[in-house]
């Protein structure tokens, strides 16, 4: 959840951990802090608050250390105050943090018992405490930080910085992603590849357990035994991750439409587009011809897409799944015994909840598939079979483009198990890989709404309360569009399965709730109608997003209907994403809230 970075250099390095921030933004934004050896002595700026106030601060009283550390916070432990805010001191050494110490209470009364003083409610700190006693005691900092290593329990990446050491930097990870990039006689710790994107493409990813030594011209990666390991060198695509908004207001519109070139590449991956044939990407094997059951499992919207995912699987492979958030399948003990594929769906790769599942699985002795967005991360390196989205940096903390690129991905995946189980024919698989195809243009016309939905906005904006339903594939994805609103407008919204609704939810409709249904001319169509009727009996602000025929059949009870594009029912969830997110979009800046990085969210989420 938080960012990381450490630069160790001959040139002063409090520009470039600020700038590597920025791009970790998106991780947590409670409050930010570098610290740097100013002539040997660590000296730190800390704020509250966004990284812009680190920036002011640091304008006004610059540091001109040439190894530092830096940390963007999304808080656990501790309010989001300065005195909280990372990197964290005693006199010997500065530490930042990304995780959860579980075991933090145990340790920090066992080190106040020993005199310890704390000035923060972290975690974090103990660990800095914990590490200073042990170089009290007489050992360096690399053989001090190791003696701490197996103390700690729960989630970590850690970077420490040591007083007097012009030439040291140590960074160890569990369960938290740590990277490390070489320079030309500097060298660079961070939380991901996008972190050290602009000072080096050369990037090494430590693996569980590992502790990482940099100093101006080596870097030595030590594995949790303490043996020097060498890790696999990892050329990241460098200045891709330039992060920009271009000529948008913000990076979550950017993203929206961006869809139809990121679907384009996604669905390339998946589908040979020259015979139409699908395929699992990059020459990987997954027979499903003999898979009994899925298990699928993810969080948030990756949720929603794993929903989808089923209902997918479900129709055109006719493989049952099952499918849970995956904060309670890492705990529900689920017997899996007819199952043969675990399948997580995951933007960051790094969310703790899937990650946890994913093990959870793996020690079951499933075959693991992941959909992933971040490729180097840790979810892609431990599954036997990797399903890129090739959505690339999702920065905006709603998810959009991703979400999509999920759903394109699941559609091709079921496809090609359809057609592995003999349910497809090939002709079959040819029609629907045709329609796939269809999307980048559907994706483009549903664009082409954004007037319409925004003048929607506008009164969404004046509401406190709203209401998404849909059926069948449009079921999850009412619950994406009540998500998408919620977490960036704040404006309170469910979503239900239109049947649902007469079994409590109804009981909400009066005539100043707005209520969204997702309904294109489909199977479920006219059982929505009636779900629909339902809510105007009573009053209820219909915004209804169907298709010319959806339109023509449903009356006139609405207070707005938007009309996509006609398309085959295996596209609708996809393309219909949009015009959802862009109708939490407009609401949100109608509203004045901050699109990219709302209250109290980050983009991913590595604690419990
Ligand atoms: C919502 C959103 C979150 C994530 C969730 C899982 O817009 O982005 O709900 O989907 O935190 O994150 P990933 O997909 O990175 O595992």
């Amino acid at each position: 959840m938080c960012g990381i970075i450490g630069i160790v250099s001959h040139e002063p390095v409090a520009g470039r951990l600020v700038d590597a921030l920025k791009r970790l933004e998106y991780r947590g934004y409670d409050s930010a802090g570098v610290a740097t050896l100013e002539d040997g002595v660590l000296t730190r700026r800390r704020a509250e608050g966004k990284l812009v106030n680190l920036q002011r601060r640091l304008e006004g009283d610059p540091l001109s250390g040439t190894i530092g550390i830096g940390h963007t916070r999304w808080a656990t432990h501790g309010a989001a105050t300065e005195a909280n805010a990372h990197p964290h001191m005693t006199g010997k050494l500065a530490i930042v943090h990304n995780g959860i110490i579980e075991n933090y209470r145990e340790l920090r009364a066992e080190l106040e018992a020993d005199g310890a003083v704390f000035e923060s409610q972290t975690d974090t700190e103990t660990v800095a405490h914990l590490v200073t006693r042990e170089q009290k005691r007489g050992l360096a900092p690399k053989e001090a930080v190791q003696a701490v290593l197996g103390r700690l329990e729960g989630a970590f990446s850690l970077g420490f910085l040591f007083d007097g050491e012009e030439s040291l930097l140590i960074g160890a990870r569990r369960g938290s992603p740590l990277a490390v990039g070489e320079g030309e006689g500097e060298m660079f710790l961070g939380s991901d590849a996008i972190a050290l994107s602009p000072f080096t493409d050369t990037v090494r990813y430590l693996e569980e357990g590992d502790m990482a030594v940099l100093r101006h011209a080596t870097i030595e990666i030590f594995d949790e035994h303490g043996n020097p390991v060498i890790r696999p060198i990892r050329r990241s695509t460098g200045k891709a991750f330039y992060v920009d908004k271009g000529n948008h207001r913000h990076f979550m519109q950017k993203e929206i439409y961006e869809q139809p070139e990121v679907l384009s590449h996604t669905l390339g991956a998946f589908v040979d587009m020259t015979t139409g044939r699908t395929r699992i990407p990059g020459g990987q094997t997954l027979d499903f011809s003999s898979v009994r059951r899925i298990a699928l499992s993810a969080c948030g919207t990756g949720y929603y897409a794993a929903l989808v995912g089923r209902y997918y699987f479900e129709r055109y492979a006719r493989i049952p799944c099952d499918l849970d958030v995956a904060s309670e399948f890492r705990y529900r003990e689920s017997p899996l015994g007819d199952v043969d594929l675990a399948l997580f769906v995951s933007q960051s790769g790094e969310t703790a909840d899937t990650l946890a599942s994913l093990r959870y699985a793996k020690g079951e002795g499933l075959r693991i598939a992941s959909v992933v967005n971040v490729q180097e991360s840790t979810i892609a390196r431990e599954s036997d079979v990797v399903l890129p989205t090739l959505a690339g940096p999702e920065i905006g903390v709603a998810s959009t483009k991703a979400f999509t690129c999920q759903l394109i991905s699941l559609a091709a995946l079921a496809i090609h198990a359809g057609v592995a189980r003999g349910v497809i024919s090939p002709e079959r698989e040819l029609e629907l890989t045709r329609s796939l195809a269809e999307v980048p243009r559907l994706a483009n016309e549903a664009l082409a709404l954004e007037d319409t939905v925004e003048a929607l906005s506008r009164e969404m904006a004046t509401k406190r309360h709203a209401l998404f339903l849909g059926r069948g594939f449009s079921f999850p994805l009412a619950m994406e569009g009540a998500l998408k609103l919620k977490e960036i407008s704040y404006i309170h919204a469910e979503g239900y399965a239109a049947g649902e609704l007469k079994h409590g939810p109804i009981a909400l409709i009066d005539d100043t709730m707005p209520v969204v249904v997702i309904a294109p001319h489909d199977r479920s169509f006219e059982k929505t109608m009636s779900n629909m009727q339902e809510v105007a009996a009573r009053g209820g602000r219909i915004i209804l997003f169907t298709d010319a025929k959806g339109a023509a059949s449903a009356g006139s009870d609405m207070a707005s209907t938007v009309i996509l594009p006609d398309m085959p029912e295996i596209l609708t969830p996809i393309v219909y994403a949009i015009p959802l997110q862009m109708l939490a979009y407009h609401t949100a800046v109608q509203m004045g809230t901050d699109v990219d990085q709302p209250r109290n969210l980050a983009k991913s989420v590595t604690v419990e």
